[in-house]
Parts: structure tokens; sequence; C-alpha cells
């Protein structure tokens, strides 16, 4: 399985609006034309995973069905996956635990993982080094613990942090403190720096993308779509055109932007200016995104 960037994202968007016409023989059609380096067209796919209060929900982006992953009642601000041991782990908000199920899998049962500090909102999982990473929003706490839940750690006290990204190939991780900017350090907390300043607003949600070095956040109060490198550098705005209510979820993918406005789940490209797609109207408002890549398989 593998994303081939640009020509199939444009393949793609062709697609979503050939679809809506209905042709979607000429859509198969559009995408083998475009397929012919790649093993099979099937190579082309493509999972988002979001949660709602309701439910943890599966989007796939090539088909466009939304399927339930698990039913709850939590608020998930924040979803990670151990790619090696294969399990998706989730923070409940309002439980103070973090839970994780069997992905993909047909028994998709919680399991706890641990309970520990209230209001746990960001996740991010080590694979390599068995740990998992956890931000708690009003404990103003940073913590660790191995994928177990053992050897739980309070690593630092970041100022109401809401989001953690790890970037396992460079071995930083970037923590969004919601009122202040993006927190940069070494796994060991080392080299800490504010590489991103919110200028008085609140940010609810952030994403790294790695292939290209670059930080995606939306801001809460006017909805606009940040972006900047991985040193804080060449802030640009990709998007302005936000409702500015319940900016929550976001995720990178390839060239393009995931994230959702309230109970709309949409894609944008990443180039600025570009227009949204709305990809599907849930029932409730999308609290977290996660892009699935399974080619990480
Ligand atoms: C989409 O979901 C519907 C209903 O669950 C199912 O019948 C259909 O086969 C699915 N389509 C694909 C392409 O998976
Ligand atoms: C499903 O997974 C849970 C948690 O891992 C396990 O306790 C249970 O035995 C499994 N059920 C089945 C039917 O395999
Ligand atoms: C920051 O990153 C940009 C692009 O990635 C690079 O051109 C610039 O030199 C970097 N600046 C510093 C201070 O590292
Ligand atoms: C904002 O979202 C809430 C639900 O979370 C909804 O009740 C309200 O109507 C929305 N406001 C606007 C201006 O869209
Ligand atoms: C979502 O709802 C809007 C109206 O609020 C509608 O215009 C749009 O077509 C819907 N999109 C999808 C993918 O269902
Ligand atoms: C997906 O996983 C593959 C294999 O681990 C990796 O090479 C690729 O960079 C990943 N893609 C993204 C967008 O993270």
């Amino acid at each position: 399985m593998r994303f081939t960037g640009l020509i199939s994202w444009i393949a793609y968007r062709e697609g979503i609006a050939l679809m809506k016409m209905g042709v979607r023989i000429w859509f198969c059609m559009f995408l083998l034309a475009h397929c012919v380096p790649m093993t099979s067209c099937t190579s082309f796919t493509g999972t988002i995973l979001y949660s709602t209060y309701n439910a943890i929900m599966e989007f796939d982006i090539d088909t466009g069905n939304v399927t339930v992953l698990v039913e709850q009642s939590h608020y998930v601000y924040a979803m990670d996956y151990d790619y090696k041991n294969r399990f998706i782990y989730f923070p409940r908000y309002n439980s103070d635990d973090i839970v994780r199920f069997a992905y993909p899998s047909k028994n998709r049962t919680l399991q706890r993982v641990i309970q520990s500090l209230p209001y746990p909102s960001g996740i991010a999982v080590d694979s390599t080094n068995d740990h998992i990473y956890w931000v708690a929003e009003y404990a103003e706490s940073l913590l660790r613990c191995n994928m177990d839940g053992s050897n739980e750690i309070v690593l630092s006290t970041p100022s109401y942090p809401f989001v953690i990204r790890l970037d396992l190939t460079n071995r930083w991780m970037y923590i969004v403190e919601r009122n202040i900017g993006i927190l940069k350090s070494r796994f060991d907390l080392t080299e800490k720096e504010t590489i991103a300043n919110f200028v008085s607003s609140t940010v609810y949600c952030m994403d790294i993308d790695t292939a290209e070095q670059r930080l995606y956040w939306i801001r809460h109060d006017n909805g606009d779509m940040k972006s900047a490198t991985f040193n804080g550098s060449d802030v640009k705005t990709i998007l302005s055109t936000n409702s500015a209510n319940n900016t929550y979820a976001i995720g990178v993918l390839g060239s393009n932007v995931f994230y959702a406005d309230n109970k709309q789940l949409l894609m944008v490209a990443k180039t600025p200016g570009s227009t949204p797609t709305v990809l599907y109207n849930d029932t409730s408002r999308i609290d977290s995104i996660y892009v699935f890549n399974q080619s990480g398989m």
C-alpha cells in the first residue's frame, strides 16, 4: 500500500467530484491511467480514524465509507498507533485514563493501559522504545509510561499542554501549550525551545508532516490553519475560511490536510488558498483525527 503523492491526490480529488456524479467507472480508469508504475491500483488507499464523544470512527478515503470501530462515551482529543504491536491508543479526557484496542482486528475490546492525572488530552507512541507519552491539560504535565502502563513518570510541567506529536526519525517532540505556542524538545527534555507563538489565540490541534518537515495547526479564535517549518520559520496561513467554531482535529497526509470543523470532516490541499472538500458530515463534533499510514504496517 502506498500513497504516491500529488498525482494520486489529484486523481482522488477528481474522483470525488466524479463519484458525486456517479461516474465510478471513469474514476477507476482515471486511476488506472496514473497507476502504471505501481503494483496495482489497490495501492491507492488510505484510512482516517476520527473520534467523537460517541465513537471511534474509520473513514475510508477511497470509498468514503464510514465505519464505527468502537462505541464509547468520552471526550477523545488524540489517538496514536503502535505500528509494531498494532494497537490504537487514546486518552479518555473525562476518565483520566489511557485505553487501547487492536487494529485492524475484529476484536476491538478496549483495554485500560493506565489511569493517572486528570484531563489527559494528547498522546504519542514511541514503539521503538516501548514508550507512551501523553499530556494532561489541567494537571499541566507531560508523562511517560511503558506500553503496558508500567514505569509511569512525570517528565515535565508544560503550561496547559494539549497535543503531543513525536518525530521519531529525528528524535524531537512537539508539544502544544494551548495558550502559548509549540514547544520543541529532545525526548530527554534537553534543547527546549518555543518555536511557534499562538499570538493571543488558543490551539487545540496540531500535526507534524515528517516528509516535508512542517507543522500544521488551527487557531481556535478565528479557525485559521497555519503551518511552519520544524524550526518555526516560514509561517504560512493555509486556510482562513473556517467557521471558528470547534476546531479540534487535524491530520496531515501526503499533499493534503484532513481536519474537522465542528461536525464536518474536511480535506484541503497544503497549498495556501486551496478550497476545502467536505468529506463527511457526522452527527457529533469531531474531537480528533488520526491519519493511518497503511505502508507503515
Ligand atoms: C461501503 O459500505 C457499504 C455498506 O457498509 C458496503 O456495502 C460497501 O461494499 C462498501 N464499499 C466498499 C467499496 O467497501
Ligand atoms: C478480545 O480482546 C480482549 C482484550 O484483549 C480479550 O480479553 C478477549 O478475550 C478477546 N475476545 C475474543 C473473543 O477473542
Ligand atoms: C529553518 O528551516 C528552514 C527550512 O527548513 C531553513 O531554511 C532555515 O535555515 C532554518 N533556520 C534555522 C535557524 O535553523
Ligand atoms: C458551534 O458549535 C455548536 C456545537 O458544538 C453549535 O451548537 C453552534 O450552533 C455552532 N455555532 C456556529 C456559529 O456555527
Ligand atoms: C455536508 O453537509 C453540507 C450542508 O451542511 C452539504 O452541503 C454537503 O453536501 C454535505 N457533504 C457530505 C459529504 O455529505
Ligand atoms: C508511511 O510508512 C512508511 C513505512 O514505514 C514510511 O516510509 C512513510 O514515510 C510513511 N508515510 C508517512 C506519510 O508517514
